[in-house]
């Protein structure tokens, strides 16, 4: 199918289209981020630029992908922690005047019913174009890992490590990232980290919480962790650093 790339901020499309393709991506608690709520304003007004849609020839959005820029020195080290370190690093790298050379993948997502095809190397490869157009030059991702929620026990570090029989990863998202060179740096075990009271986590999953201790929740791909004193529920989201070649 034939797709054409678009800065996500060309145009408005309509709402019903927007909410197509974000209707199957992510569980309401992702929202849920005390320091993403802080930066997020200033990555979407400084790094527009690097956010980017896929649009079909009817002009419907079927795809989208968007990242932040950082200095980095290549060391794996000295990476970001995870997803939200890198937003804050990107904002605060750009406050004191740094010049950013790699590119952050932040997050991508495909419309429900073309999944599976493809869009989302797309999109990868359109970022990764795009950055190294920014001066870019060297690219990583914190991946999400879509099927970890089916194991939410296991400890990222295992889990990044499981195979196919084809040595290709185990998680299709972490394949599509491999399929275009990418490779696995280290475990990012706390790349997010949601709070909120226990009616909020009750919405949020749609289930109760009648006592303090661990849960296992829809979509999460480790352990919500509630304590009923303190009405409070803390969940750390573990991502997978990788970088592209
Ligand atoms: C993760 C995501 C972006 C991948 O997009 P995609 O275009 O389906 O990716 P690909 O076409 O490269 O498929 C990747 C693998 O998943 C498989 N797959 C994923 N969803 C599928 C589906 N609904 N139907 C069939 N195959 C699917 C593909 O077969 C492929 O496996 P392979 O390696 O054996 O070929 C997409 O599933 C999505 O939008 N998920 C929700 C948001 C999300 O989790 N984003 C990632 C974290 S930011």
């Amino acid at each position: 199918m034939a797709v054409t790339i678009e800065r996500s901020d060309a145009r408005a499309w309509p709402d019903e289209q927007m909410a197509e393709l974000f209707s199957e991506g992510f569980p309401d608690f992702i929202v849920a981020d005390r320091l993403v709520k802080e930066y997020i304003g200033r990555v979407r007004e400084w790094f527009t630029g690097l956010d980017l849609t896929l649009v079909d020839e009817h002009q419907v959005p079927v795809a989208s992908g968007w990242g932040v820029p950082i200095q980095w020195d290549g060391v794996t080290e000295t990476l970001p922690t995870g997803y939200t370190d890198a937003l804050v690093r990107a904002v605060e790298d750009r406050e004191k005047g740094l010049e950013a050379d790699t590119l952050v993948i932040c997050g991508a997502v495909v419309t429900p019913s073309l999944k599976g095809r493809g869009l989302a190397g797309e999109t990868l490869r359109a970022l990764r174009r795009t950055g190294e157009e920014a001066g870019l030059s060297k690219v990583v991702a914190p991946v999400r890992p879509t099927t970890k929620a089916l194991y939410p026990l296991t400890p990222i570090e295992t889990f990044m490590r499981w195979t196919r029989e084809d040595g290709m990863a185990l998680d299709p998202w972490i394949r599509t990232h491999q399929r275009l060179g990418a490779t696995i740096l280290s475990a990012a075990p706390a790349s997010q980290t949601m709070t909120g009271t226990v009616a909020e986590w009750e919405q949020w999953t749609r289930m109760a919480f009648p006592e303090s201790g661990d849960y296992v929740i829809p979509g999460g791909l480790s352990l919500l962790r509630v304590d009923r004193t303190s009405d409070h529920g803390v969940y750390r989201e573990p991502n997978i650093w990788m970088r592209h070649s």
